[in-house]
Formats: structure tokens, C-alpha cells, sequence
């Protein structure tokens, strides 16, 4: 099991999470935090634990912009210093709840588990786009490591065998040109070029029979594991120009919850019927193979293991490299 990378930006909930009470509880990085919505619609991530006998505070109540403990009435402020004290005296200045930097930003809230003194929020990967209408943002927890699931949404060949009848790419990738950038924000890209090739099942009801397409699924990836996935369809020939559908850009951002489970946050358009495909690719495709490939390595580290490395996993082991640099400067 590798050390998480603390001076990130991680994203910890979609805002609309937050529930009417202002308090969320969550698992992030092997820890319980609290994440607080405050009546002036700033947020705060306070511990979910209190100072005093270690209750979770999510079982207490947010009352003006206080976290009331439920065992003996200690209430914290956003900065984690106890501001209440339900006793006649002064609340006791050297009782702290821990605290981390988080910003809201993309409809998403995202905290920054390193040094505070970095935590930059020009550095939040740019997700902009998920703000828009029609769209509902969702999210799950996947039973495996982060790795594992960035490694799934860095190496789209998968698609070819595991959604056939989801995503259904009907052997366009086998046809497909891969390529892997660098930019200098640090972002990885993973590209698929396909030329006239034969349209994805999805559009099929858009095209004329035997009409080929060009195809682009373009994934983007920020450490520790934001992604972002753009996929454009055009009709062959017309220098991509004649689009079958807008081309469209999705978030993909991974957050450990655990070592071995992760929350997958996503959107989808706010239908039934795409809510139920994107659990179908998700949950019955993807969740079952990312599992059993968690289960298989067990604790045992990744590169211990000895994995085949393919030309396809380019992008994926370029990423996983990338965050063990990021652990070594840590370190040193
Ligand atoms: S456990 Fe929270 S005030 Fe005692
Ligand atoms: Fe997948």
C-alpha cells in the first residue's frame, strides 16, 4: 500500500451532497471528516472526532455555524477551536479539532490534506464544464484502490470487452491511434483517434446504414486521480467537423476513501434512462473487474506484483509514475 500524496487537491463530495442539517460525513483518505456548509455558504472540513472522547461530531448539530458535540456539549467554530463551552466558564482554548483547507469550486468541494501554507486553489484541475444544465453530477464508492480505477479509466481498450453492449465501441480502438502528452500543468493526457471506423452502438440510430465515423475519447488526468473524458463522433471525411452528436466532456475524479475503496465521482445527463447506464458501466462492468483485481493483489503494492506492461497502458503507467514522483519529493 503506497502513502497518499498529501499536497493535492482531492475532491470530497459534490456540493449538493451536503445535506439540508450542513453536515456531511465521509471517509476520505483512511479518515472520517465532517464537511460543513456555513450560513454564509463558505464550507469548512472539520474531523469527524471529537477532541474530547473521540464521538464522531456528524452525530452532533451545526447550530450558528457551530458543531455541537452530542456526548458533552463542546461546540467548534470553522477554524477547529472550541467556541462553546456549555459550562459558565471561558471553552477551553487548548481543545482543537483538526481542520483542512477546502474550496468550493466545479460544484464540487475539494481539500487539500498536505501542508495548508500550499494549498493553492489555482491548482484545482479545471472542471468547469460540469456546471451546466441537464446534467445531474452522482457519485459511487468502488471497492477498489484509486490506483486501480484510474488505471481502468487510463487504458480505455477495456471498453472493447467488459462494455460491449453499454458503451459498445464495436472494435473501433482495435483501429485506433494511441497517443500520450504531457502538459505543463501537469495534466496526462490519454488519447484515441479512430478514422472511419464503425460507429459506437449508441449512435447507430443517428446514422444511415454502413455510414462510417471518426472517433475521438480523449482522457485527461490530474493527480491523485481527477479525469476528465471527452468523446467526439463525426461523420468520416468531414475533417471532424460534421458532428454526430456535440462532442461531449465528463469528470471522472477519483478519491480514496480507503486503501482498497474509492468514491467515483461522475455526472450523466438527468434522465432515468442515463442514470441507469451509467450504473450499468460502472457498477455491473467496471466494479466487478477493478474488485477482483483489488482482491487478487491484496495489500501487496502494485509494482511488487509484477505487472505485464502493455503499449496500450501508456497513459495509465505514466500516471501511476507520476504520482510515485510526487510521493518521493514528499519523502525526501
Ligand atoms: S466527547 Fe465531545 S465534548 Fe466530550
Ligand atoms: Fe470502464
Amino acid at each position: 500500500m503506497s502513502e497518499y500524496v498529501r499536497n493535492l487537491w482531492y475532491m470530497a463530495a459534490w456540493d449538493h451532497e451536503i445535506p439540508e442539517s450542513g453536515m456531511l460525513s465521509r471517509t476520505l483518505l483512511d479518515e472520517k471528516w465532517l464537511i460543513v456548509r456555513l450560513s454564509d455558504g463558505a464550507y469548512a472540513m472539520l474531523a469527524d472526532r471529537c477532541p474530547h472522547r473521540f464521538v464522531p461530531l456528524s452525530r452532533g448539530r451545526l447550530e450558528n455555524d457551530l458543531v455541537h458535540c452530542p456526548y458533552h456539549g463542546l461546540g467548534f467554530d470553522r477554524t477547529g477551536a472550541c467556541a462553546h463551552n456549555p459550562f459558565p466558564a471561558a471553552p477551553p482554548s487548548h481543545v482543537r479539532v483538526g481542520t483542512m483547507p477546502v474550496v468550493h469550486a466545479h460544484r464540487g468541494l475539494w481539500f487539500w490534506p498536505g501542508d495548508p501554507a500550499k494549498a493553492d486553489p489555482a491548482l484545482i484541475p479545471d472542471f468547469a464544464f460540469v456546471d451546466r444544465a441537464g446534467m445531474q453530477r452522482s457519485s459511487l464508492t468502488i471497492r477498489g484502490n484509486y490506483e486501480l480505477v484510474s488505471d481502468n479509466l487510463m487504458d480505455l481498450t477495456h471498453a472493447e470487452f467488459l462494455h460491449v453492449t453499454s458503451f459498445g465501441v464495436n472494435g473501433s480502438i482495435f483501429q485506433g491511434a494511441q497517443s500520450v502528452l504531457n502538459e505543463r500543468d501537469g495534466a496526462i493526457w490519454n488519447n484515441w483517434d479512430m478514422q472511419g471506423v464503425t460507429p459506437p452502438i449508441w449512435a447507430a440510430a443517428m446514422l444511415a446504414e454502413g455510414d462510417r465515423v471518426d472517433q475521438w475519447l480523449h482522457m485527461r488526468w490530474h493527480a491523485p486521480a481527477s479525469m476528465a473524458l471527452t468523446v467526439g463522433l463525426a461523420r468520416a471525411g468531414t475533417q471532424r467537423a460534421d458532428l454526430v452528436v456535440p462532442q461531449m466532456v465528463n469528470p471522472h475524479i477519483i478519491t480514496p476513501e480507503t486503501q482498497t475503496t474509492s468514491h467515483y465521482f461522475y455526472d450523466h445527463e438527468a434522465t432515468p434512462e442515463a442514470e441507469a447506464l451509467a450504473r450499468q458501466v460502472f457498477v455491473e462492468e467496471d466494479e466487478p473487474m477493478i474488485e477482483a483485481a483489488q482482491e487478487a493483489l491484496g495489500a501487496m503494492d502494485f509494482w511488487e506484483a509484477r505487472p505485464a506492461i502493455l503499449e496500450t497502458d501508456a497513459g495509465a503507467i505514466r500516471a501511476r509514475r507520476r504520482l510515485m514522483q510526487l510521493r518521493r519529493a514528499e519523502a525526501a
